[in-house]
């Protein structure tokens, strides 16, 4: 069946996930746009079609004439602005929503326990629930965004120029891990199959693996031997939800660190495999921690 998706408007298309999102949109052929704000410098393909605004409700109802989608990538730290992005959605007519998730399983019901960021995410989903029969919306999960932790040294426990590892809970816990090209693809796939992908949660990853796997992998590309540190995803999580609760300069190394516990086990909201995968219902192509692994220590070479 042929989508009768044609036109995309893209939100914070020019992050981290906004990039690679507008490449595969590209890609599968569709009209895209980036929304991006009076304030930002972004830059796009030449290609597409740049709007700007400033998240105003008359702004956003500009914008979304004749569109008939919106992926929202927006950055964490904007989304709780998706309620008034679907209010102006739905006064538009866009006919599928796409929220800015692109992380762990937000679904269960413990997940904005684990990680206190996830509860502005669940309010967009449940916003976008109660307009049924007027849009209809799709989460993407990813897991952890993979090639995206090594642009942070640090994140996920990987400094890969300081070759240094956090390694939790003895290492061998399985997680999901999606590579940002993926993650477009799984946008670009979805909007190709708006039936099948209606008012639900879409599972997909690259891979799943453990830490001690990625680790052999990076001393292998390397070279070299890491330093390992150990840490436990209960005492990080307990250390970052007390730093999230104090507020000020400790905030972001609190949510940071419930993401890390999150990624690693803590909830069970990064294991779905096993609850089976949409990759080859969207036709993702086959990807493997080897090759990624090479490609992200050649690439920060
Ligand atoms: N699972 C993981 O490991 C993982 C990792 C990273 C991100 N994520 C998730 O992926 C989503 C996108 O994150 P990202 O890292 O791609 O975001 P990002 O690169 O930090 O920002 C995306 C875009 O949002 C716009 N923006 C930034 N701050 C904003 C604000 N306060 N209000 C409105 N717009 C703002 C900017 O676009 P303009 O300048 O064009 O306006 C920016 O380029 C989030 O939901 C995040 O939680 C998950």
């Amino acid at each position: 069946m042929s989508s009768s998706i044609k036109n995309v408007i893209v939100v914070g298309a020019s992050g981290a996930v906004g990039r690679p999102v507008v490449t595969a949109l590209l890609e599968a052929g569709f009209q895209v746009t980036a929304l991006t704000r009076d304030s930002s410098n972004a830059t796009f393909p030449k290609s597409v079609k740049v709007v700007k605004t400033d998240y105003s409700r008359e702004s956003l109802d500009q914008a979304f004439q004749d569109q008939h989608a919106v992926v929202s990538t927006i950055a964490g730290s904007g989304v709780g602005t998706q309620i008034t992005l679907i209010d102006a959605a739905v006064a538009a007519g866009v006919k599928v929503f796409i929220p800015s998730e692109y992380g762990l399983d937000t679904q269960p019901a413990n997940a904005p326990e684990v990680i206190p960021l996830i509860a502005h995410k669940i309010t967009a989903v449940n916003h976008l629930r109660s307009f049924k029969d007027k849009i209809s919306w799709t989460v993407l999960v990813t897991g952890a965004l993979f090639d995206w932790n090594f642009d942070f040294p640090g994140f996920g426990g990987w400094n890969l120029p300081a070759r240094t590892a956090v390694i939790w809970d003895g290492g061998d816990v399985p997680f999901e891990a999606t590579n940002l090209p993926q993650t477009g693809k799984a946008v670009a796939a979805i909007l190709k199959n708006p039936e099948s992908t209606k008012d639900q949660y879409v599972y997909i990853n690259s891979f799943t693996t453990t830490q001690n796997e990625v680790l052999k992998e990076l001393e292998s590309a390397t070279g070299d031997k890491f330093k390992v540190e150990t840490a436990s995803t209960e005492e990080t999580w307990k250390n970052g939800q007390a730093k999230v609760a104090k507020g000020g300069e400790g905030l972001m190394e609190g949510i940071i660190a419930t993401i890390h516990a999150g990624y690693y086990g803590k909830g069970d909201l990064n294991n779905y495999s096993k609850k089976g995968l949409w990759n080859d219902k969207l036709g993702l192509p086959k990807e493997t921690l080897a090759a990624t692994v090479k490609e992200i220590v050649a690439s920060h070479k």
